[in-house]
């Protein structure tokens, strides 16, 4: 079968950091850090990237390139049929986390368009502009055509062309952004609290949460990794390309918190505004700006914003539509657009529950806090929290005692490509033991704590 192939390695590289940095990093990862507790999390946080998720990116990556299929078809090819559960968990994980993830990217297409009216007064409104239902449905279904439309063109044409200018102007604005933050009155205390570690805050809730943050942000766990690798030439070296992807991918969250507690802090607002937090603190700095510089600024910051996350979006889409084409051998337009619109419709309750119906806001009082969280919080958990970090522990067992360290480093050196023996050895020993190891205590605290409300740490 012909595989399209992506142009050159860099091209790979700047698709997967396309899908990896997005909303994950720019809108989850400030809140998340402003909700357990500042610098701690940004510790753990910091910690499962490199120590646990790089190893599980390489293996992700190298079981793609190595069958050239889908994550179902994957595990088939390699002659592990019961191992296709990782692929089938990671179609069901793409539906789910691009279901609400959608309803993020609606609530940014609709702050662009605030800021281009010069609408700054939206950032004290915010609940009022979640709750309109109407009008967020129809931004969330105006992205998730576009995301269908990209990905119905396929893969290098679509994902490769849009990240490859637009994530380097994302990281100017934000730089500027950052250098204007810094000097606001009250900035400092924002670097203190994102910056300088209070360990006492760690709890499970914390732990758990930097985990399912640091796959969420690496786009790990669920097959999109897999799937882009199974477009990448054999030339390619996988793990300093997963290392690249690495680094981008932290180096944009790292700057977003950067950016964003001296806002809130130099605003007086509550670093644990949750999903609010961005949407809060962003407009009234535009503002400052003046009424022109603002619009401009503004429309710009949004505009990036709702790119990347297309980027991200795409390459979830890519899941269950490359599912679909290999599988039941549909073409890519029909499957695309079946996906899409089967998540549409997934993502109707989550669309609605930030304000529009009360019974979705206030949906479900789970874990430890004693709080009703809203329906899609609830998805996001059993999502993000949960299965990507239980796909992750099965693509670490299947790739070390399945398949076996043998094929993948054997993969890893195709074509004579040199990889280091220390990088080898700790790869080797991360996904035998060291992964398998804190993701199963880690999940078990998960769903003991965060699902069941049973406190264990
Ligand atoms: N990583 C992306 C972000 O941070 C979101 C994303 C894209 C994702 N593809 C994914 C998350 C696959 C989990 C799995 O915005």
């Amino acid at each position: 079968m012909n595989r399209a192939n992506f142009s050159s390695r860099l091209g790979f590289v700047i698709a997967a950091a396309g899908s990896a940095v997005g909303l994950g990093n720019i809108w989850k990862f400030p809140f998340e850090v402003g909700t357990n507790g500042g610098a701690a999390f940004v510790v753990l946080y910091l910690f499962f990237c490199f120590v646990l998720c790089y190893p599980i990116i390489v293996a992700e990556i190298a079981i793609g390139r190595n069958t050239r299929l889908d994550a179902v078809g994957a595990f088939n090819k390699l002659g592990f049929p019961k191992w296709k559960i990782i692929g089938l968990l990671g179609v069901l994980c793409s539906i789910l986390i691009l279901s609400f993830y959608n309803v993020i990217a609606a609530w940014v297409i609709g702050y662009l368009f605030e800021m281009m009216a010069g609408n700054f007064a939206i950032g004290s409104e915010f609940s009022a502009f979640t709750s309109d239902g109407m009008k967020i449905g129809i931004y969330a279904l105006i992205f998730m055509s576009l995301t269908a439309y990209v990905v119905s063109k396929g893969v290098s044409k679509g994902i490769e062309a849009a990240a490859r200018f637009l994530m380097p102007s994302l990281l100017i604005v934000m730089l500027c952004i950052i250098a204007y933050a810094l000097t606001l009155p009250g900035a400092t205390d924002g670097v203190k609290f994102y910056l300088m570690p209070d360990l006492s805050v760690i709890n499970g809730s914390v732990v758990y949460s930097a985990l399912g943050q640091a796959f969420f942000s690496l786009s790990l766990g669920m097959g999109t990794l897999l799937t882009l690798g199974s477009y990448l030439p054999k030339q390619a070296n996988i793990t300093t390309s997963s290392a690249m992807i690495t680094v981008t991918d932290v180096s944009v969250a790292f700057l977003a918190g950067l950016l964003i507690f001296p806002l809130v802090f130099s605003q007086g607002l509550a670093p644990t505004g949750g999903e609010a937090l961005i949407f809060e603190a962003l407009p009234k700095m535009f503002e400052n700006f003046g009424e022109t510089g603002g619009v401009i600024l503004g429309s710009a910051f949004f505009l990036l914003l709702a790119f990347a996350a297309l980027t991200s979006t795409v390459s979830m889409l890519e899941v269950p539509t490359s599912y679909i084409v290999d599988e039941w051998g549909i073409s890519r337009k029909k499957a695309a657009t079946i996906a899409a619109s089967l998540i549409f419709i997934v993502s109707i309750p989550s669309l609605l529950s930030s304000g529009a119906v009360d019974g979705l806001t206030e949906f479900i009082q789970i874990g430890t806090s004693g709080q009703n969280i809203s329906f899609m919080s609830l998805v996001g958990l059993i999502a993000s929290d949960t299965l990507l970090p239980i796909g992750g522990f099965l693509i670490a067992i299947f790739s070390a005692y399945v398949w076996r360290s043998k094929n993948l480093h054997k993969e890893l050196l195709a074509q004579n490509v040199e990889v280091s023996p220390i990088v080898l050895t700790y790869l080797n020993i991360s996904l035998k033991y060291i992964c398998p190891l804190i993701l199963a205590i880690v999940v078990t605290i998960t769903i003991f704590e965060g699902l069941f409300g049973i406190q264990v740490l």
